[in-house]
């Protein structure tokens, strides 16, 4: 990794600890009754949005103003994208307002990375979905929230997922957060299985570092989490299973299937949930169902992000590798109460 943050699958295993650590320690601070650091003051993140979104939005958000940075958000509706302002002139007048990272959602696969390679912009981009390509926020809190319920809560290069069975199912083909999810877990030492209709599989998977089943009970029994995907629709042009009922009844989590997994055995959604298609309310309600946990996860992951990219007078991630226990971050992100913004 290096100023940017584009896939997940250019973090390294000492990468994705450092992060995951680091957002062990920003937890810490959400558990306070003043949420704020002083880190980012005086830098300037614009959250540039071309495409919908509900949690990803508000935590990148959340977890700028609570590390004292300037925000500025950005959605296209409304703005001079919709008169057909191209990227590079968005960039460019982002530019000229001189800010120092940019968080981009775009419906174009390629789209941070453009951003990040063009040469238009000089700040730090931090990929928040693109296309059906990536979403590595989404796999790093995912990452943080598995490690806190499988592992636990201790910090360290040995917390990886090692031998953790992680399931993901449903619509792999349209879902980055299946593909970062994959390229993480696999880097963190976990064992991923794909469940999924044979027509929502994506060509080419016997590349990717995972297996695929098309039975979703003979893998549930041996699996440690269990993450839902939601039915991307709106990136559908042709029909992919017969019918919701039928999608449902074989790909769907409702209570009795999900009392086949192991007892310790977690549910996960990145959300939206679409409750009665890929999960049944009443599983979406349960204990095992970490979805609300996970968006909470979600800002630490994105301070520790944040952080890490642009720190203080800290380097960029690439040059910070330090065992944890004595990176600057630890000992910069507790700092003694007094010296808190309040
Ligand atoms: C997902 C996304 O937008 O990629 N949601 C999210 O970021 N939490 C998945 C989805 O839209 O189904």
């Amino acid at each position: 990794m290096q100023r940017h943050l584009i896939s997940a699958a250019d973090l390294t295993r000492d990468d994705a600890v450092l992060i995951l650590d680091t957002a062990e320690e920003m937890a810490r601070v959400a558990d306070r009754p003043i949420k704020k650091l002083p880190t980012l003051r005086g830098r300037t993140i614009v959250n540039l949005f071309f495409e919908d979104s509900t949690r990803t939005r508000i935590s990148f958000e959340a977890a700028e103003k609570r590390l004292s940075a300037d925000v500025i958000n950005f959605s296209a509706k409304g703005s001079s994208v919709s008169k057909g302002e191209s990227l590079k002139d968005t960039a460019q007048t982002l530019e000229a307002m001189g800010v120092d990272a940019v968080v981009i959602r775009h419906g174009a696969s390629g789209a941070p990375y453009r951003l990040a390679t063009s040469g238009w912009i000089d700040a730090a981009v931090v990929n928040a979905g693109d296309g059906t390509h990536q979403h590595p926020t989404q796999a790093l809190l995912d990452a943080f929230t598995m490690r806190r319920r499988l592992v636990g809560r201790d910090t360290g290069l040995g917390r990886d997922l090692s031998g953790r069975r992680i399931t993901i199912v449903g619509d792999v083909l349209h879902s980055r957060v299946a593909r970062s999810n994959v390229d993480l877990l696999h880097t963190l030492g976990a064992e991923v299985t794909l469940v999924a209709p044979p027509t929502l599989v994506p060509v080419g998977v016997g590349n990717w570092p995972c297996e695929v089943s098309y039975d979703l009970d003979s893998t549930l029994v041996k699996s440690d989490a269990v993450m839902m995907l939601r039915v991307q629709r709106e990136r559908m042009n042709a029909a992919f299973f017969p019918t919701e009922r039928e999608y449902s009844r074989r790909y769907g989590l409702d209570a009795e299937r999900m009392a086949k997994m192991p007892g310790h055995a977690i549910v996960m959604h990145p959300g939206p949930m679409v409750r009665g298609m890929e999960i049944t309310a009443e599983v979406a309600d349960s204990d095992r169902c970490t979805v609300v946990e996970q968006v909470a996860n979600g800002v630490s992951i994105r301070m520790a992000v944040l952080y890490l990219l642009l720190g203080g007078n800290e380097p960029a991630l690439s040059h910070a590798r330090q065992p944890v226990a004595h990176h600057p971050a630890t000992e910069r992100v507790a700092p003694p109460t007094g010296s808190e913004e309040k």
